[in-house]
């Protein structure tokens, strides 16, 4: 199937193209503390803007092939504005030779998959009579070719969908999880890629779970296997997932991982909005995130202090819109990923499955592409996570002195000016203004003494330069921290929002608790670190006039 012409593809496609600048990064990768770093001079940081590309289902077959060509679909995930894949894959296509050398138009036959059959000869003619094992190395060779980065997933033992407490694959010494057999695969993987430049890490299992699970055990295994994949591909970051489903790494606080090699760890932590159940819906969005955030934070949160990177390896919503839980939970996620600049990888990149739990042709809402895996399934949702697509800051980056961006997790842009003579509203964080967020708690445009002001309920916030009243104070306040409160000067608090037209206003603070009907996202702002270079912002000469005016009167 060939995808029809679609004027609002090209226009998101112009659009990422002009604002990603893709930069290759020099490999391998390397860790530096916290912060994942490239081989170039310096170790400048390469952030994992990554999206899941699953291929651990029955058929043992990246998904989508039979819609796209397999260079097609490594080009939609450049123009996506992510840098990096997922590829997942149960161990049994390593270490069941049987397995490794079905052909995949055998794979596809045994399940009665005729129509992709038919669809694959049409899109991936060469691959479809590969074997298993060929053709995923088909998929990585393309990705290779096309310059994106690739972590290799360990997803399951038996291949299928993927995870439950019974199903045989959660924990060593499961039926279908013998450590030994496990071992073994990782290192024939690993040495499978070793000369594949693009496969930049390999995460050892996913979702560790269930009855059997024990952190004596996780230390023995975990630490086994890392040194088998690093024996045999010492370019690869080695990826550690925690227990309970990839949601703890708590033990980790008491017990450092031992290995015989350094500056390749990294761990990995999965955060869903039904990782809480129906909590973002049934409680207030504030608590909710405060309460889950502080949680995430003792489980994982901690390593970024300990100087490990956490690469959020799995998060990711139903993109129609549709899932209340879900689209609390993205604001509250977004928030966080952006004040950490975290590393990690959007579930998923399918936009429909060959075949998923006995459903052929399953559509996947989580998809970033369509049915038909020809367009982007929601361009809004593109637009909100491309500020978190690029870092904000870490080695090599520092080419603009540190400073604040004022990041509003709604829609994903920052608080600009576009002129002297306008209203501040929210526009692209690459072209956003650069603050200072004063011991004072004034906020103040870097290299200038204009502070933000709140005017008045309703009001649109300005810019002043008398910024000792409590109207120029502005404190993140909420269980989440994520509005950002000032006092107007008969001493009523007012909050950062942002009206119809896209212009920063202040308004009475909204579902600030106990009210779980009510949204508080247009309010939700984070002042977070930033040392990115932005797009030089043209101001108008009297603008420069004006400011150096200001700057004179006051120096
Ligand atoms: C190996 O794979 C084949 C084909 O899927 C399957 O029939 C067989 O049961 C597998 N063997 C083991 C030991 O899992
Ligand atoms: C990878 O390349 C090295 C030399 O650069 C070679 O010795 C090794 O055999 C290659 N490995 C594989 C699996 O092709
Ligand atoms: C974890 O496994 C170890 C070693 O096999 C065992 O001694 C210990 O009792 C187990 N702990 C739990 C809580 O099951
Ligand atoms: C893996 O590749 C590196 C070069 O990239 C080489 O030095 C090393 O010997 C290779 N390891 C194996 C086991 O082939
Ligand atoms: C780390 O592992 C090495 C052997 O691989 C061992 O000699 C050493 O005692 C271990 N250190 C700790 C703190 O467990
Ligand atoms: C995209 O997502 C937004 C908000 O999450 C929603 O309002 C919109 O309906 C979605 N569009 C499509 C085409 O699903």
């Amino acid at each position: 199937m060939s995808c029809s012409f679609s004027p609002s593809l090209i226009f998101l496609l112009i659009l990422f193209a002009t604002i990603n600048h893709h930069h290759t990064a020099a490999l391998p990768l390397s860790t530096n503390s916290r912060w994942i770093v490239d081989d170039g001079k310096g170790g400048e940081r390469v952030k994992l803007s990554c999206v899941n590309w699953v291929s651990h289902l029955d058929v043992v077959v990246a998904e989508g092939l039979s819609k796209q060509p397999v260079d097609v679909i490594s080009k939609k995930i450049l123009k996506m504005g992510f840098n990096c894949v997922r590829l997942t894959y149960p161990i049994f296509l390593f270490t069941n030779n049987t397995l490794g050398s079905i052909t995949v138009r055998q794979s596809l036959k045994k399940l009665g998959l005729i129509e992709s059959i038919a669809g694959f000869q049409a899109n991936n003619p060469s691959i479809l009579d590969l074997p298993l094992i060929k053709a995923f190395q088909e998929v990585v060779a393309s990705l290779d070719r096309n310059n994106v980065m690739i972590i290799l997933d360990n997803h399951i033992g038996k291949p299928g969908w993927c995870c439950s407490d019974f199903d045989g694959n959660g924990f060593f010494g499961d039926q279908y999880f013998d450590p030994d057999l496990w071992l073994k695969g990782l290192t024939k993987v690993a040495t499978l890629f070793n000369n594949s430049t693009n496969v930049v890490g390999m995460s050892l299992r996913n979702e560790l779970r269930g009855p059997k699970q024990n952190v004596s055990v996780w230390y023995r295994y975990m630490q086994k296997g890392a040194e088998v994949v690093h024996a045999a591909n010492p370019n690869a970051l080695v990826i550690l997932s925690g227990l309970s489903y990839d949601k703890d790494l708590s033990f980790i606080q008491a017990q450092p991982v031992n290995l015989t090699f350094s500056n390749k760890l990294v761990f990995e932590v999965h955060w869903y909005g039904f990782s809480n159940g129906e909590d973002w819906k049934t409680g207030n969005p504030n608590q909710v995130c405060g309460r889950v955030v502080d949680d995430i934070m003792k489980r994982s949160g901690f390593l970024l202090d300990k100087g490990y990177p956490l690469f959020v390896s799995e998060w990711g919503v139903d993109q129609r819109g549709t899932n209340e839980n879900d689209n609390r939970y993205l604001n509250c996620f977004i928030a966080w990923a952006a004040d950490h600049d975290l590393d990690w990888a959007l579930w998923t990149l399918v936009g429909s499955y060959y075949f998923r739990e006995g459903v052929v042709g399953m559509e996947e809402f989580y998809g970033v592409l369509d049915y038909d895996w020809c367009e982007a399934r929601n361009s809004s949702f593109l637009q909100k996570i491309s500020a978190i697509q690029s870092p904000f800051q870490g080695p090599g980056l520092s080419k603009s002195r540190p400073h604040k961006l004022i990041f509003h997790p709604a829609t994903g842009l920052c608080v600009q000016r576009t002129s002297f003579f306008k209203p501040l509203t929210l526009g692209p964080c690459s072209e956003a203004e650069r603050w200072d967020y004063t011991p004072k708690k004034t906020l103040t445009i870097k290299g200038t003494y204009y502070c933000l002001q709140a005017d008045g309920v309703g009001k649109k916030s300005k810019l002043g330069i008398i910024c000792t009243d409590t109207s120029s104070q502005w404190e993140p306040i909420s269980a989440s921290k994520l509005h950002l409160s000032s006092k107007i000067n008969n001493g009523t608090s007012v909050c950062m929002d942002v009206d119809s037209e896209n212009t920063i206003v202040t308004n009475t603070c909204k579902c600030l608790a106990n009210d779980n009907m009510c949204d508080p996202a247009s309010q939700w702002f984070k002042i977070i670190n930033s040392t990115r270079l932005g797009a030089a912002v043209s101001h108008s000469p009297i603008d420069y006039i004006l400011e150096t005016i200001g700057v004179g009167m006051l120096g």
